[in-house]
């Protein structure tokens, strides 16, 4: 196994590694590959396939940390608690029954350590009448604080925070207030908040015309905005908080592999993975920075990670058990797994090319569209072996797949500190920071450190002075094509965060997790151009995030999608 550096080491303890009834911990790291490739190969059997020989290739491409599933599949895998996926959506529907359902559903959900997202679009309007009781209706944003509430207390296994995706259709009656919603502190402090727009909406703001809120119940026309008005409301608030971000549905649903069996209406919690009603999805991610050769990708070596990762995947639905009868059920229909990339910043660096350059874009085409091409081989392949998913031949597929999907950019908050590389596609941050979980990890990179010390520097003096700046470009010492490489979030402008998005998502079924860093003196009007060229980019969402600004969003510093 390759060696794990501290970081990794802290997290797995802390996080992972089984322990037994008193909580001491009972594995080894390598011990807990084993575990997860025992039960994901165990799978194979029903198949014919070799059960061994996929047990110990699944322990390598873990183990040597090219290949890392998600979370709850490296925790729950070969445990009592067999729940392997990430990302669930769940139904709501405008009645009390229904609520409280999702609600109780949620709870499973989220003691098995998945994220939820939910639409509450369908949610009678605040005031509206409620006929059984005679009384009037409280409205969408507040059911959400009962869903905020239960996940305040219910904390993923014990081991991770509760996370949820709240999405509010742009037509709704309380759209203001769901969009103001995060602008008091610590409300709705486990969601992250996503206005869904569509055709109709960009339409009217294009034509200058007013735009319709609607009551989901009635199907009456409520009152007329101004869209122009309503957009630049998302966009204040998005300035102040990060929150909401806004999705593209009618994007969405022109990539909605299985149309026929229900539209599209949100995502998971952090917007990576648009999902039907009662869906859920495995993700797992190549780690980009262990492929490569000298100063150029290892494609050879990719291609074969690739096709190991959508098996583990597919072997993960297989074994995986769901909190939900109707989650199972949905789930055996369309097989979507998610597989994605992070370290793409190290690679970047290793290729010498900088983030912000126009290069970078090129190299995000050249790898997502691979990843992307081998991916849908590998469930072809599975397919021939094992059928095609049930729901194959009434979705968008010509050819028979295993999956409904193949691809999606995670941000892979932890599995990167695990495989010890920068997070998803992001830029970096900091060369070294103090990251406030686990009672604080210390993170340094190690790329920066070699090629600093490679020029003579003392990495060790320097890495104190940059502790927990926001950027290396104002430091004299460092010679400039090593800052150039070393560009932080903060330091790229907002259309490159967009162009690098926007080059991934040409290649990726599902979505793109990517947050668009705006520095402290953007204006309302720069978070509302990004979200303009979002759309004009064929972005499926989009998430900003100005320096400063007072951050309410789930799950960690700034970045989060
Ligand atoms: O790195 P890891 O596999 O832990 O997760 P990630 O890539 O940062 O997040 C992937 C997805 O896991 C998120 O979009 C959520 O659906 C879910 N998640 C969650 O439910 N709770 C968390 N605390 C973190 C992630």
């Amino acid at each position: 196994m390759a060696s794990l550096d501290s970081v990794a080491r802290t997290v797995l303890r802390r996080r992972y590694l089984r322990r037994d009834e008193t909580g001491e911990v009972v594995e080894t790291p390598d011990e807990l590959f084993h575990r997860v490739a025992a039960d994901l190969a165990s799978a194979e059997a029903a198949f014919g396939g070799d059960v061994d020989a996929t047990e110990a290739r699944f322990h390598e491409v873990m183990a040597e940390r090219l290949f890392l599933p998600n979370s709850p599949t490296l925790m729950n895998a070969g445990t009592d608690l067999q729940q392997l996926a990430a990302c669930f959506v769940l139904p709501v529907e405008d009645s009390i029954e229904s609520i409280f359902e999702a609600l109780s559903q949620t709870a499973c959900i989220h003691q098995s350590g998945g994220g939820t997202g939910f639409s509450f679009s369908k949610l009678r309007p605040e005031g509206d009448v409620v006929g059984k009781t005679g009384g009037v209706a409280s409205g969408p944003v507040s059911f959400m604080q009962i869903f905020d509430s239960a996940t305040e207390q219910i904390k993923q296994g014990g081991r991770r925070r509760g996370a949820n995706m709240g999405v509010l259709h742009v037509s709704h009656p309380d759209v203001e207030t769901f969009v103001s919603a995060k602008g008091e502190a610590d409300v709705l402090r486990n969601f992250n908040l996503s206005v869904a727009t569509d055709a109709a909406f960009w339409d009217a703001i294009d034509a200058g015309e007013p735009y319709d809120l609607v009551n989901p119940r009635t199907d009456e026309i409520v009152r007329q905005v101004d869209p122009e008005a309503l957009l630049e409301l998302v966009a204040e608030m998005a300035w102040e908080t990060g929150d909401p971000g806004v999705l593209f549905l009618d994007t969405i649903e022109a990539a909605n592999p299985t149309p026929q069996l229900g539209h599209i209406e949100a995502t998971n919690p952090c917007g990576e993975v648009p999902l039907l009603p009662y869906e859920a999805c495995v993700l797992g991610s190549v780690n980009l920075a262990a492929h490569v050769d000298g100063e150029t990708v290892d494609w050879d070596r990719l291609r074969e990670t690739v096709h190991l990762g959508v098996r583990v995947l597919d072997d993960a639905i297989e074994r995986s058990t769901f909190p939900v009868p109707e989650i199972a059920e949905r789930v055996a229909e369309t097989r979507k797994v998610g597989v994605g990339v992070m370290g793409f910043h190290d690679l970047l660096v290793d290729l010498r090319v900088p983030y912000g350059s126009p290069a970078a874009v090129e190299v995000a085409e050249a790898v997502m569209r691979f990843v992307h091409d081998e991916a849908w081989a590998a469930s072809r392949q599975l397919a021939e072996e094992r059928g095609p998913f049930p729901a194959w031949e009434s979705s968008v597929h010509e050819t028979p797949v295993r999956n409904a999907t193949t691809t999606t950019v995670a941000p892979t908050g932890t599995i990167s500190l695990l495989a010890g590389c920068s997070a998803g596609i992001e830029p970096i941050y900091n060369v070294a920071y103090t990251k406030h979980v686990l009672g604080g990890l210390e993170i340094r990179n190690d790329r920066f450190v070699d090629m600093v010390e490679a020029r003579g520097l003392d990495a060790e003096v320097l890495l104190e002075d940059l502790h927990d700046r926001t950027t290396i470009q104002d430091v004299e010492s460092i010679p400039d094509d090593v800052k150039r490489l070393f560009q932080t979030a903060h330091d790229l402008p907002p259309r490159q965060h967009l162009a690098v998005q926007a080059a991934f998502q040409r290649h990726t079924d599902n979505a793109v997790s990517k947050t668009v860093n705006l520095p402290a003196s953007a204006s309302v009007a720069d978070v509302e151009s990004v979200f303009r060229t979002a759309r004009e980019l064929d972005l499926k969402g989009v998430t900003v995030f100005r320096s400063g600004a007072s951050t309410g969003q789930v799950l960690g510093e700034a970045p989060r999608r």
